[in-house]
């Protein structure tokens, strides 16, 4: 057989903000660039972020009350110096995706309208009605287009030409016809989202299966901060399909079943606009403690009626429709079912400011890039602040990508590949399509996703931790036994949700080995067993490493503090 080779001078996988945006910067410095994506770019899960995008635009608000409500968001565990990027940058992005065509809401003055999200001291999410991430997408994807970006839709990248502390390239399959090629090139950047999927409840796209976090991880190199899963407070009921913090920015009100207002007692300021782990323990706790409304007292209520019809239907229409779509509930008259959802992931690939994967605390690989939900880069450290992220994704997006071009002017060799390279990854598939065991896929994915929920989910102990361990491994072994039933080439999906099953195995094993680990509870990481968060032991990156075997090594990196010392974290 032979192998086509495409040669690059950057392939970047993920077809995302961060990845469009990044696709472009790179191609307007001359330099080839090639945009791989098992899906259509369009359907990336950053068309999904509905509430907005954070930048201190107004005379109340100011970068440096960005910065300190991000660090306190965080946990202390976010690092200062990017932080201080992130936020000292974001006018000027939201300035750039305004040129770049992007339409965003407006206020009576006529400037661009801010709302309120949680843990935040000023109105500061910029926001197109509740379709901020859709409207940037389409947006940054045109103009990378229009810049020349050769992007590759539903091309399923299945590993990294990774040696000798140097990346050279990918390999990858084509999903119309599973014909596999190599793309080489000098710098491979992932850019490949978030991976909640390894919860059963979640408001990620079907897609977010971290598969870039496995393939990095199965080459030996590190994953930071595994541990830190954000759970959004306002899923609906039974799917966890986000309702946008907007609902609550809006003036939304959260009650249990006995008609309390109970965020008046878990967070007497800040109320429902506390930071999402705080509001997502409420709502957990009070159905957990029998306050759940409805039959099975699963859920709580979101009541948004005293809005209005003018409101909602000019600045929430997605999410009435998303709460008729679903729950057959009018958020214009009652209130909405609601609880919390796993939406998006702390942790990642560790790279620095600019975008450098780590080859562990110390050294980087060569030609390796990463931004965006699959990155950590630590901007939210234990916890994200709604809005944060389509910041993250965007500036970071551009920033890595100047950098790689950068990079490359000043010098990173280029290897060629050969066939050689993607032979391993071609007698694997083969392996798993020919798989005739007992083993059901669905079955497999829904016992991992029901025990993370259960077992590593919002309340963690080390017996639900340890529980969780032993099942991940007994679901590996049985991984071994699957059966594949369609045997052909074309849109072979049953083979593409094995390989995805098989790397939510693996990076769900990063989770909950950092969880085991970090005996206290900082931001999203909440031990029932270790209530308090314990800055002497555990104000530290974990930098986790996986053997062949599955077996674990862990190493800890430090924080990068700055301005804001640690204090205790209230709302
Ligand atoms: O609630 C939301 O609109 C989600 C935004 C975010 O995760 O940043």
């Amino acid at each position: 057989m032979s192998i086509p080779i495409h040669k690059y001078d950057v392939v970047i996988v993920g077809a995302g903000l961060a990845g469009c945006a990044a696709a472009r910067e790179v191609a307007n410095t001359g330099l080839s660039v090639c945009v791989l994506t098992k899906l259509h770019p369009l359907r990336s899960h950053s068309g999904a972020a509905q509430g907005g995008i954070n930048a201190a635009l107004s005379d109340e608000d100011s970068v440096d009350l960005h910065i300190f409500d991000t660090v306190k968001g965080s946990d202390y565990l976010g690092d200062q110096d990017t932080i201080e990027l992130m936020c000292s940058k974001a006018p000027e992005t939201i300035r750039w995706a305004e040129k770049m065509g992007a339409v965003f809401s407006r206020n009576d003055e006529g400037k661009i309208a801010q709302r309120p999200f949680g843990g935040q001291s000023s109105p500061r999410a910029c926001y197109a009605k509740d379709r901020t991430g859709l409207t940037l997408l389409q947006t940054i994807y045109e103009q990378a287009h229009r810049d020349g970006v050769d992007f590759k839709d539903e091309y399923y990248v299945s590993d990294i030409i990774y040696k000798d502390g140097k990346i050279n390239g990918v390999v990858a399959f084509n999903l119309v016809d599973s014909k596999p090629m190599i793309f080489n090139a000098r710098a491979v950047m992932f850019a490949t989202g978030g991976y909640g999927r390894a919860f059963a409840i979640n408001s990620n796209a079907h897609a977010n299966t971290g598969d870039a976090l496995s393939i990095v991880a199965r080459h030996g190199l590190p994953l930071e901060d595994m541990e830190f899963v954000q759970f959004h407070p306002t899923g609906i009921a039974g799917s966890g399909v986000l309702i946008s913090e907007a609902a609550r920015g809006e003036g939304g009100k959260l009650f249990n079943s006995k008609g309390e207002r109970f965020m008046e007692k878990y967070a007497p300021n800040k109320l429902e606009l506390a930071s999402r782990d705080v509001v997502s323990r409420a709502i957990t706790q009070e159905i957990l403690e029998g306050r759940g409304c409805g039959k099975n007292k699963d859920h709580v209520n979101i009541d948004l009626t005293h809005l209005g019809a003018d409101l909602i239907n000019s600045k929430l229409p997605e999410l009435r429709d998303l709460a008729i779509t679903f729950l057959g509930q009018d958020m214009i008259k009652e209130p909405i079912s609601i609880a919390a959802t796993a939406h998006y992931s702390m942790g990642g690939i560790p790279c620095d400011i600019d975008g450098h994967v780590r080859k562990n605390s110390v050294e980087f690989v060569e030609g390796f890039y990463a931004a965006g939900e699959c990155a950590c880069v630590s901007v939210h450290g234990a916890n994200r602040l709604g809005a944060n992220s389509v910041l993250e994704a965007l500036f970071f997006g551009r920033h890595v990508g100047a950098n790689i071009a950068k990079d490359i002017k000043i010098g990173i060799s280029f290897a060629d590949a050969t066939e050689q390279d993607a032979l391993d990854m071609i007698a694997e598939l083969k392996k798993l399509k020919t798989s005739n065991g007992d083993e059901r896929i669905p079955k497999l994915r829904n016992e991992l996703q029901e025990g993370m929920t259960k077992n590593a989910g919002v309340f963690r102990t080390e017996k639900s931790l340890l529980k969780q361990q032993k099942l991940l491994k007994e679901l590996k072994l049985r991984f071994n036994n699957i059966r594949i039933d369609d045997k052909s080439n074309i849109y072979n999906t049953d083979l593409q949700e094995a390989i995805e099953l098989g790397h939510m195995i693996d990076f769900s094993a990063f989770i909950v080995e950092g969880a085991i680990l970090r005996k206290e509870s900082r931001g999203a990481h909440y031990r029932e067993d270790f209530q308090n968060r314990d800055d002497d032991n555990f104000l530290k990156h974990t930098m986790s490493y996986m053997d062949k075997e599955g077996d674990f090594f862990t190493e800890y990196m430090d924080v990068k503090l700055g301005k804001y010392e640690p204090e205790a974290r209230t709302y």
